[in-house]
Parts: C-alpha cells; structure tokens; sequence
C-alpha cells in the first residue's frame, strides 16, 4: 500500500448533525408513506445505521451489495454485482442510500437495476457528494455535504478495506505525492 497520511475533513459531530437534517427531510416528504431503504454495501452501513434512527416514518431496511473500486483508488468502471436486494420492491417507495457518489457509475448501474423492480418511486440519498468527479450523470436527490474531491474515508468508507471504523472523515494524502510536490 501506498504510503499516505490521514487529514482530518468532516467531523464526526458534523456528520450527525447533517444526517439529522437529512432524515428530518426525507420525513417530511415521505409523511404518511413507508419507504423501503436500499443500502449499498459496503461503504454505506453506518451512514445507513444513524440515517435508520432519525427517521420519524415506517422504513424497511434492505442492502445490496456492489463493488468496483477493489483496492484503488480510482474506478474500475466495471460495477460487480455481489449481494443482490432480497425484498420485492414493486410498487415501493425506494431510496438508494449511499455513502458517497464519486464517478456516478455505481450509482448509475444502481438506478438501472432497481428500476427493473418496478418500485412506485425511486430516489438517491447519499451521504458525500464528489461533484468534481462526475463522469455520469446521475440525479441525487438529497445529499448530506459536497467536496470537490480527494480521496476520502473514515465512516464506513474505505481505503483497500482499511479505516471504515472511524467516527469521522478523512482525506487520504499519499505522501510520495507531497515529497515531489515541495
Ligand atoms: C464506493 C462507494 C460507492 C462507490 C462510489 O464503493 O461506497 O458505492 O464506490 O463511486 P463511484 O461513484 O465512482 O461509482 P466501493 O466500490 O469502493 O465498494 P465498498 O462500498 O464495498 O467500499
Ligand atoms: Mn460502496
Ligand atoms: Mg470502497
């Protein structure tokens, strides 16, 4: 691995006092519907964990789990399917929790394929948004905070499967990178 350091992004209190906002929103506009939550594994567990608790109407919980990072940190493109959804969603109102949206590939593939459940609505809620990093289109309908770019973990995302137990975020600075820069 890449030698690198961490550099402190968004605080953990931050991140709770977002994720309250986040969940009183989708709330008021879902009132007196239910919603079934799709996780996307494995990056959005604990986002989906505290997303859950804030919620003030019926939701069912669900996961799927899609993979195309590996240990990079850039995108394979290529969206590996390894856990699929387990509850009908036909006629559901869906939302897609995810923990981050960077290139919008995963996210893409994602719309696509739950589509084909025929839910009665399906939207995205994600928890970090790297607007600078598009290479998709994808439409995001309630986002928690927007950074440009870098490479981040900590709160359940990755770096080749290390930090995802930390209470805040990250960014990753490879330090080679700094060496040559200075
Ligand atoms: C990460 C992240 C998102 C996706 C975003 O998942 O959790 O699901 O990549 O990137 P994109 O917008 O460029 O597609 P990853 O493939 O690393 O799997 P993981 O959640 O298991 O870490
Ligand atoms: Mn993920
Ligand atoms: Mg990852």
């Amino acid at each position: 691995m890449r030698r690198h350091r961490l550099a402190p992004k968004i605080s953990y209190e931050q991140i709770q006092h977002r994720v309250q906002e986040l969940a009183h929103q989708i709330s008021e506009d879902y009132q007196g519907r239910e919603v079934v939550l799709v996780g996307v594994l494995k990056g959005a567990f604990i986002f989906m964990a505290d997303l859950v608790r804030h919620l003030q109407i019926p939701a069912e919980v669900d996961f799927i789990r899609v993979a195309s990072y590996g240990n990079a940190t850039k995108s394979s493109g290529r969206v590996v399917l390894k856990k699929d959804v387990e509850c009908p969603l036909e006629g559901k109102d869906v939302i897609i929790v995810e923990d981050i949206v960077d290139s919008g590939i995963t996210l893409s593939w994602l719309l696509e394929h739950l589509r084909e459940r025929k839910p009665r609505s399906l939207k995205v809620c994600a928890l970090i948004d790297k607007y600078e990093c598009r290479e998709v289109e994808v439409p995001v309908d309630y986002i928690g905070i927007q950074i440009p770019g870098g490479f981040v973990v900590g709160y359940g995302l990755d770096f080749a499967e290390r930090y995802r137990e930390l209470q805040g975020i990250y960014e990753v600075v490879f330090v080679d990178e700094e060496d040559s820069t200075s």
